[in-house]
């Protein structure tokens, strides 16, 4: 472990192709993070099992062990808490979190997700996007909020829709972005370049009014 890489701590339930985006990016060098352990809600998660082979600590906390969702709340927050992160990363975890929750880890929580928000926030959002006809869609990074889906947006990316496309092609292209503006945004606030001010963030002493925007040519598709 080196002292100048950001401890974060990484969050999955599912197939955590996010994490893996970061892991490798963290691996080569390119993002100055140290990630100190992998949870999940899910022991069968298959983003933890890929966290475990590639050497990464990891731990599963099942809500189902605790009374309610406050108490799953609380035994999540001491598990994070013992890496000592600066920086909690969201990385496809589908749980909603509590205000208490949240309000701990104010301005040093981070997650994607596969929409341009506002629009589509919570689940399937690539099938609202076909059902609702929209020309565009893409993935949004924000600073986490009490509000679900609500925090502000620091990033995103756009992506068309194309004709004939189904949910699965959808999501590949949002997907493809996300592993692209993640990495890139959790390096900016790794390198001290990005921070949340009151409600905003703030990117090289810039207030972001608004989302910064990459286009899908930013990167591969
Ligand atoms: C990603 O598309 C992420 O944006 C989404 O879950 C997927 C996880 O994929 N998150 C949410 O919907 C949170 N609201 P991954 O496990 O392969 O990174």
């Amino acid at each position: 472990m080196t002292t100048d890489r950001l401890p974060i701590v990484v969050l999955v339930s599912g197939s955590g192709s996010n994490l893996r985006a970061i892991a490798e990016r963290a691996r080569t060098g390119a993002l100055p993070v140290d990630i100190r352990c992998v949870l999940s809600d899910r022991a069968a998660a298959p983003g933890l099992a890929w966290a475990a082979a590639a050497g990464i600590p990891t731990e599963a906390i099942a809500v189902a062990d605790h009374t309610d969702r406050a108490a799953f709340d609380r035994a999540l927050a001491e598990r994070i808490d013992a890496h000592a992160p600066a920086l909690v990363v969201l990385a496809g975890f589908m749980r909603i979190l509590g205000r208490e929750f949240v309000d701990r880890y104010a301005g040093r929580m981070l997650n994607v997700h596969p929409s341009l928000l506002p629009r589509h926030r919570g689940l399937h959002t690539h099938r609202r996007v076909l059902e609702a006809g929209d020309a565009e869609h893409g993935a949004s990074v924000h600073f986490v909020t009490p509000e679900l889906d609500g925090g502000p947006v620091v990033v995103q990316a756009r992506v068309p829709v194309l004709p004939g496309d189904d949910e699965a092609k959808l999501a590949a292209r949002v997907l493809a972005q996300e592993h692209c503006i993640y990495p890139e945004c959790i390096g900016w606030y790794a390198t001290g370049r990005l921070r949340l001010v009151g409600e905003r963030p703030v990117l090289d002493g810039r207030v972001l009014e608004t989302p910064l925007l990459r286009e899908a040519s930013h990167a591969a598709a």
